[in-house]
């Protein structure tokens, strides 16, 4: 439940990914191309914005969901769920060359030549054939309990649609089996630390100045995310900040969604975090956490720092309940581990209330098949569709990617507790990528726990994530889809 001070929501008109997530089991992401814009506007009017599936139905299948979960843990309800992007390509098409620019960055693109180097991706010219050529226009979300279940309803819309979309690429992305289900492809437990939205959730409890719903989950102003909404204040994280004024009235309680296609070499990685953590003298899945900031359990680094504690993993109230101030040399989980960088928490110079102004939604969801038995290199294309909410694409995913993944100085300030020389931390071993397919390395991988000044470092050799399509998008509330975007023009 919110609180009589938190902005209301208009929980109608927000498409259901954005803050939520669709529920889902598989979900299609359906690039396309529109061929007829009338015959693509009539359709919309008349059939797809009141199939859009909004906020308010997710969170109340959220409720019903939650109630079955205490009976056990898979989602099989035949529930249908679609949102729709668009690119500025397909922006273009339906409003016209003279439609007002929105967000600077998703105006760029994300396969414009100074995004690819920003981000130091691979070039375009690497990336699958659809997203290298010819214009895309827009992507639907087709998500529900199965992959043939998925695989009907787009089948049902591609024929709604025929003459009037051509479908350029189709990727379905699936939950993991059995007890790998939450789990990315590497093995460890996804979607564990989120941001809470004020006006969708009461914050409950006060911290280091900022408020928390479940402990360690920082509130955060919905303008973050969304158009027409106070975003977060840079100095006082409990404090609204300016309102995120929408470009054009229609782009009210819209967002920008970032698609990437992140392939993982799976045996690859294995194989590497063997072989290094018996260079290194450690077990091998100690050197895992120490890439990523968790076990695969979830448990955090910061709360278990030699040895995993899979009930801290799953219990909601613990496996996010830490910050970085009480590690100050990284004895216990790396300046360079992903989630150390991707949420510096209050680890940045300006403290929490600097990196609150760098959150995600994030919505991801694995593809692939699972790695075969004989599988000793990458056979099959296999990874992550890396999907994030944002109200400006340049301050937050970008952000991420560029100033604290792919920088090999972040953190800054930091230094060696026994000689007090400055420290330079290392690329994200997950994400992070170097110029030109550099080299990266990355600072103590082995654990100075509880102490010790043992120097050590690793050279990361090769990248296990490797972007092979990126799309930026904007998701436009369900009334700008029946109205504005689809008026006859
Ligand atoms: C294949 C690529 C990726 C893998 C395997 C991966 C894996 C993970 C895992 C296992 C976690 C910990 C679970 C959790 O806290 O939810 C995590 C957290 C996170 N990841 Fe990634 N991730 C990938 C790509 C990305 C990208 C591209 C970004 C953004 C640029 C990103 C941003 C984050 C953020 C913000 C968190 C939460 C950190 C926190 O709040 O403590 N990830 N990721």
């Amino acid at each position: 439940m919110p609180a009589q001070t938190d902005p209301r929501l208009d929980l109608d008109d927000i498409q259901g990914d954005v803050l939520v997530g669709l529920q889902k089991n598989a979900e299609m992401f359906m690039f396309f191309r529109i061929a007829d814009v009338a015959g693509f506007k009539m359709l919309l009017r008349q059939h797809i914005a009141s199939r859009l599936t909004s906020t308010r139905r997710v969170l109340d299948r959220e409720r019903v969901a939650a109630r079955e979960r205490l009976q056990g843990p898979r989602f099989t309800h035949p529930w249908e769920s679609l949102n729709l992007a668009f690119t500025k390509d397909g922006l273009d098409r339906l409003l016209g060359p003279g439609r007002p620019l929105l967000d600077s960055g998703f105006e760029r693109g994300a396969d414009h030549p100074d995004t690819i180097a920003a981000l130091n991706d691979p070039p375009v010219a690497s990336w699958l054939p659809a997203f290298r050529s010819g214009r895309i226009d827009g992507a639907f979300l087709l998500a529900g309990p199965n992959r043939r279940f998925v695989d009907t309803q787009a089948s049902h819309l591609l024929s709604m649609l025929s003459g009037i979309v051509t479908a350029v690429y189709s990727e379905i992305g699936q939950v993991r089996p059995g007890r790998e289900r939450g789990h990315e492809h590497f093995g460890f437990l996804d979607g564990i630390s989120q941001p809470a939205i004020r006006g969708l959730t009461r914050p409950s409890r006060r911290h280091h100045g900022s408020d928390q719903v479940l402990p360690g989950q920082d509130a955060i102003w919905p303008g973050e995310f969304v158009y027409g909404y106070p975003m977060q204040d840079p100095h006082a994280a409990d404090q609204p900040g300016p309102i995120a004024a929408p470009p054009a009235v229609w782009a009210r309680n819209g967002s920008y969604m970032v698609v990437r296609r992140l392939e993982q070499l799976v045996p690859e990685f294995r194989a590497f975090v063997a072989a290094e953590a018996k260079r290194l003298g450690m077990y091998p899945a100690l050197l895992g956490s120490r890439l990523v900031g968790r076990w695969q359990s979830g448990a955090p680094l910061e709360l278990a720092p030699l040895d995993d504690n899979p009930r801290i993993g799953a219990e909601p109230m613990r496996n996010n309940d830490f910050d970085y101030r009480d590690d100050p040399f990284q004895r216990r989980c790396p300046y360079a581990a992903h989630i150390r960088k991707a949420n510096p928490r209050d680890d940045p110079p300006r403290g929490t209330a600097e990196s609150l102004r760098h959150r995600i939604v994030r919505a991801a969801i694995p593809f692939g098949p699972e790695v075969g038995p004989g599988e000793t290199r990458t056979e099959h294309s296999r990874g992550l569709i890396f999907v994030c909410y944002q109200i400006d694409i340049g301050r937050q995913f970008e952000f991420i990617q560029r100033r604290y993944a792919d920088n090999p100085d972040f953190v800054d300030g930091k230094t060696r507790p026994d000689t007090g020389q400055p420290v330079h931390p290392g690329y994200d071993p997950i994400i992070g990528q170097a110029p030109g397919n550099g080299e990266r390395s990355m600072d103590e991988p082995v654990p100075n726990y509880p102490t010790g000044n043992r120097r050590s470092s690793l050279n990361l050799m090769q990248q296990f994530v490797i972007p092979t399509a990126s799309s930026y998008l904007f998701v436009p509330s369900i009334s700008a889809v029946r109205t504005a975007l689809s008026a006859a023009g």
